[in-house]
């Protein structure tokens, strides 16, 4: 059997990780695994069973009776594709909380890992290459300024039909960056075996070919 090779994306909100890590998976035929989504999934599955961040009982015992899993791309939450639900930014804000528990930390890590363990897979969150598959071959930190990203994330939600405004994007991406960077568990860093790649004013093509070459 071939070796795995195992790709960590790691980066801030709206930098285009998983475009990118979208893009690079079809071009070496790896599965494309989208952390981030998994994070969503659980705040998605709090809010509709209404379940609060500091209700650790009935926390634990929801995590338990809990299935995620990728299948063709969507990711499914106990048997139903959450793939659209999930990406509001209303779910941006409940994954960015729940991504603070750590039991929550503990379940999904450990899907994770076992992903990681059975197939070649390019992996993207805030703690990839530096705690889920801290042995991964190659790891990117892939970064775009505050600014650069908020605009990517408002055309996206405009495209969608959210009412939002510019602004307000900014704001949630400021406030998601300090949470994500300041929590105790495993918060956002770049490990210093990780490439970085500013894509500020790249285009995706450019990214993913820089991505590519690091690899060959
Ligand atoms: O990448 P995203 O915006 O879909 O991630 C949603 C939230 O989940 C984000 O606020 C950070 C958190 N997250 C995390 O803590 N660890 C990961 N590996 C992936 C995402």
């Amino acid at each position: 059997m071939n070796k795995l090779m195992r790709i960590a994306v790691d980066g801030p909100s709206g930098a285009g990780k998983s475009t990118i890590a979208k893009a690079v998976a079809k071009r070496l035929g790896i599965d494309y695994i989208d952390t981030g989504a998994m994070y969503r999934a659980i705040g998605y599955k709090m809010s509709v069973e209404g379940i609060d961040a500091g209700d650790t009982e009935r926390l634990e015992s929801m995590l338990k009776d809990t299935d995620i899993d990728f299948v063709r791309g969507d990711i499914i939450l106990d048997g139903r594709v959450v793939s659209d639900v999930i990406r509001t930014p209303e779910m941006s804000r409940a994954a960015s909380v729940c991504s603070a528990l750590p039991a929550v930390r503990a379940k999904l890590v450990e899907i994770q890992r076992g992903m990681g363990a059975k197939k070649s897979v390019i992996m993207d969150g805030r703690d990839i290459g530096s705690n889920v598959l801290k042995d991964a071959e190659y790891k990117f930190f892939l970064t775009a300024s505050p600014e650069e990203r908020a605009q990517r994330r408002y055309e996206e939600l405009v495209g969608k039909g959210e009412d939002v405004t510019f602004e307000q994007v900014l704001a949630d991406i400021k406030e998601r960056d300090h949470r994500d960077t300041t929590r105790k568990l495993n918060p956002l860093i770049k490990t210093e075996d990780a490439v970085e790649i500013d894509s500020t004013g790249l285009s995706i093509d450019e990214v993913t070919e820089k991505m590519i070459k690091e690899i060959r």
